[in-house]
C-alpha cells in the first residue's frame, strides 16, 4: 500500500533554522500551486494563502519575524480564514496541515507559529479584508545543515518528542475505558498520527472517544496555552491538524467517511465537544 501521507506525518518535525538559499523556481512553482488548491475545511471555511519573500520586504516599514525563534527565515507562509467564523480554527489548522505533509514530501521544513508573530505586520503583505484573521503562519524552505543550539533548546522545553500514551488519549466508548491498539483494529494507523501531531506548547489537547465507527473529538483545554494567546484559539488549530491526520492518514487507507455533529452525545466535563466522525465501511 502506498503510505505516503503516514510517512511524511512520521517524518515531519519542526524546523527553526533554515539554509539561507533561494528556492528554486521549480519548488516556488509547487509552492504556490499547493497554496492555491484544497483550500476549503471539512467544515466549510475556505481558507487563503500566500507566500511571502521578506527579502522584497527589506527596505519597507514592515516587520516580519519571529521574535527570533526562527533563524534563516525567508520565505514565510501566511494564511487567513473568516474571523469568528463556527470551526474556522479546526478548518484552518486541517487544510494547512494537509499542505505541510505535501511540503514535507518535497523535503522542505516548516514550523507552526501561532505566538510569536505580530499578525498586523503580516496583515500588510497582502491585501487583507476586514473580517478575515490570519491564525498562525510558518516559515519554509530547506532545513539549515545542523540543528542551532537555539532550536535545541526550544525542542527541549517544549519537550518536543515526547506524546501522550493512548491511554491518556483515546478511549473505548467510555472514558472509564482506554482504547487498545488492538480493539481500534484498522483505525489503530489513524489514532497513532493522531497521537503524534505537532500542536501548540507540545500539549496535546486531542481526546477521542470510540464508538464503532464513530469517532469523538473533544478538546481538552491547556490553561497555559488557552491564557497566553487571546486572540486566536491555537488550542482549536490542534484540534484541526489532528483531523486533518486523523482522516488523510485513513483516505490513504481506503476508508472515507464523514465529519458532522452528533446529536445528545455527552460531553465529558472540562472537555468542549467539536465534532464526530462516521466511517463509511462494512464490517
Ligand atoms: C498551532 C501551533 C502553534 C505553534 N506555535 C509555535 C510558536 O509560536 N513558536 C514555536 O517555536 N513553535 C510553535 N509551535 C510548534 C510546537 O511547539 C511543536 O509542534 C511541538 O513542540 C511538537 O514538536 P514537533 O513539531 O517538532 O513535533 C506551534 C505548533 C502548533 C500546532
Amino acid at each position: 500500500m502506498n503510505r505516503h501521507t503516514t510517512e511524511a506525518i512520521k517524518a515531519r518535525t519542526s524546523i527553526r533554522k533554515y539554509s539561507s538559499h533561494e528556492l528554486p523556481g521549480k519548488k516556488l512553482s509547487e509552492i504556490f500551486d499547493i497554496l492555491t488548491t484544497e483550500n476549503e475545511g471539512p467544515f466549510g471555511n475556505m481558507c487563503r494563502f500566500w507566500l511571502i519573500d521578506s527579502e522584497s520586504y527589506r527596505n519597507e516599514p514592515v516587520k516580519l519575524g519571529t521574535y527570533g525563534f526562527i533563524s534563516g527565515l525567508r520565505y514565510i507562509i501566511a494564511g487567513t480564514v473568516t474571523k469568528g467564523a463556527h470551526l474556522n480554527m479546526e478548518d484552518y489548522g486541517y487544510v494547512l496541515e494537509r499542505k505541510i505533509i505535501q511540503f514535507t514530501r518535497m523535503g522542505l521544513g516548516t514550523c507552526w507559529i501561532g505566538g510569536t508573530f505580530r499578525r498586523s505586520e503580516y496583515a500588510k503583505t497582502t491585501t487583507f479584508h476586514d473580517g478575515e484573521i490570519i491564525p498562525a503562519i510558518t516559515p519554509i524552505g530547506f532545513p539549515g545543515e545542523k540543528q542551532g543550539f537555539r532550536e535545541r533548546v526550544i525542542k527541549y522545553l517544549a519537550r518536543s518528542k515526547s506524546r501522550k500514551e493512548w491511554s491518556e488519549l483515546f478511549f473505548d466508548r467510555t472514558l472509564s475505558k482506554p482504547l487498545t491498539k488492538e480493539a481500534a483494529g484498522i483505525f489503530a494507523n489513524a489514532l497513532e498520527m493522531v497521537r503524534i501531531a505537532p500542536s501548540a506548547n507540545n500539549a496535546q489537547p486531542w481526546r477521542i472517544i470510540k464508538e464503532g465507527k464513530q469517532f469523538h473529538f473533544f478538546l481538552a483545554r491547556n490553561k497555559v496555552v488557552k491564557e497566553s494567546y487571546k486572540t486566536v484559539d491555537l488550542q482549536r488549530i490542534d484540534l484541526g491538524i489532528a483531523i486533518a491526520h486523523f482522516d488523510l492518514s485513513l483516505r490513504e487507507e481506503g476508508i472515507s467517511g464523514l465529519f458532522q455533529t452528533a446529536n445528545k452525545f455527552p460531553v465529558p466535563e472540562e472537555w468542549t465537544y467539536i465534532t464526530s466522525y462516521t466511517a463509511f465501511f462494512s464490517e
